[in-house]
């Protein structure tokens, strides 16, 4: 499947790729040509014309933004929310759930930090309680222990989908099918696996998927977005509202939106939009299956070059593994890696307790090295990287 991806075309499109071994794209991706075109033809039309007018004129593309995350996701259009990042899209979902004290929340080790401390949060402020899933023996969610500690308290199940720090994959459509036996409500924080993984939310069982732009999706930065399902839509009132989320309704009422767009602001850069569109219709004219076989086909091949290398210690987990490749170098801290190998013009970054502090792993090795692969990297790449890995 990966063949038919044109790699030339890939590289022409991304004119960084020339210059730089970025191996970041868990962090933020380089964005393809047809991304930063529509990202500055629209800051062009907001300084030409005004930036209401040039909203009016983007109507198309802004509209067009919910039709192709629908495709991508396989929802309803009325099922997808602009956000300006993938925190603030779960964020906005899990504010608004109908939690009552002594309610319980699974989670899994795995979470991302941001979702921890919001569920923390809101276990102090309501009374909920928190429980975190193990992992099994490969490292990904226990779906066994999962059923066991399922209560009749229990309410939600929030899931990280590809974590931040380790190359794991967690069940996700195992975890959603269990969530509807139980009539429990999924959330899937999807940020890591929007544009690496295929994603059909109907396999997948979430209620609720939340992703940023500038990772595998390689949008721009400051964008993210929110599917909810339907059939939850109508159950949510969210925990901000204004008047796009909302019609007021004096003198004591406002009626919502019966959309997913009632979880969005009236002010979000419209640029923005209409890059993170962009990058959405490109994966999507590639094809999310040739894209993702290449990424994994390329993290798998990063992976066993490293493991071979003396010195270096891989330490990705999971059954199945996606496109992040977590190691060390020994007697090097992973931020000192990062450094080295930034000073030599290839980009990674540094995976830490601080992005998944209930992580055993992670907090034993105190830092690894993340690098992440896309569909315009190479073999060529990984083997100069390995390279430079190994030349201190
Ligand atoms: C798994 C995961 N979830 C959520 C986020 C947060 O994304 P954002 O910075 O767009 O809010 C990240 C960012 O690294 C992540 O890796």
């Amino acid at each position: 499947m990966a063949e038919t991806l044109d790699i030339d075309r890939l590289r022409r499109d991304t004119p960084a790729s020339r210059d730089l071994i970025h191996f970041n794209n868990a962090g933020a991706s380089l964005i393809p040509n047809p991304v930063s075109d529509a990202v500055f033809q629209h800051l062009d039309l907001e300084r030409r014309i005004g930036g209401y007018e040039a909203e009016a004129a983007a109507q198309a593309d802004i509209e067009d933004f919910y039709d192709a995350f629908a495709a991508l996701l396989h929802c309803g259009r009325d099922e997808v929310a602009y956000a300006e990042s993938a925190t603030r899209a779960w964020d906005m979902a899990v504010y608004s759930l109908p939690l009552r004290a002594g309610d319980r929340i699974l989670t899994h080790e795995s979470e991302y930090a941001s979702n921890w401390i919001a569920l923390t949060q809101l276990s102090q402020r309501l009374g909920v309680v928190i429980d975190a899933v193990p992992s099994d023996a490969s490292g990904q969610v226990d779906i066994d222990a999962m059923r066991r500690m399922i209560t009749p308290e229990t309410r939600v199940i929030a899931l990280t989908h590809v974590p931040t720090h380790n190359g794991l994959v967690n069940p996700a459509a195992e975890v959603g099918a269990l969530a509807r036996e139980y009539g429990l409500i999924f959330v899937l924080d999807a940020c890591q696996s929007a544009g690496q993984l295929p994603l059909d939310v109907r396999t997948l069982g979430c209620h609720v998927l939340s992703g940023t732009g500038r990772k595998f999706l390689r949008g721009p930065r400051g964008t993210g977005f929110l599917y909810v399902e339907r059939g939850l839509l109508a159950m949510l009132e969210p925990a901000f509202v204004d008047m796009r989320a909302a019609t007021a309704r004096p003198p004591g009422g406002y009626d919502l939106r019966p959309d997913a767009r009632r979880f969005e602001s009236w002010e979000s850069s419209i640029a923005g939009r209409v890059g993170l569109r962009a990058a959405v219709r490109y994966l999507l004219e590639l094809g999310v299956d040739a894209v993702s076989a290449r990424v994994l086909m390329l993290a798998s091949s990063l992976r066993n070059t490293l493991a071979s290398l003396p010195g270096i210690a891989v330490h990705d987990r999971g059954a199945l593994k996606s496109g992040i490749v977590t190691f060390t170098v020994d007697g090097e801290s992973g931020e000192a890696t990062a450094k080295r190998l930034r000073e030599r013009r290839a980009n990674v970054s540094v995976a830490a307790p601080v992005g998944a502090p209930l992580d055993p792993q992670i907090r034993v090795l105190g830092s690894a090295v993340r690098a992440s692969v896309h569909c315009y990297n190479t073999d060529e790449e990984i083997a100069r990287f390995a390279a430079l890995v190994t030349d201190h």
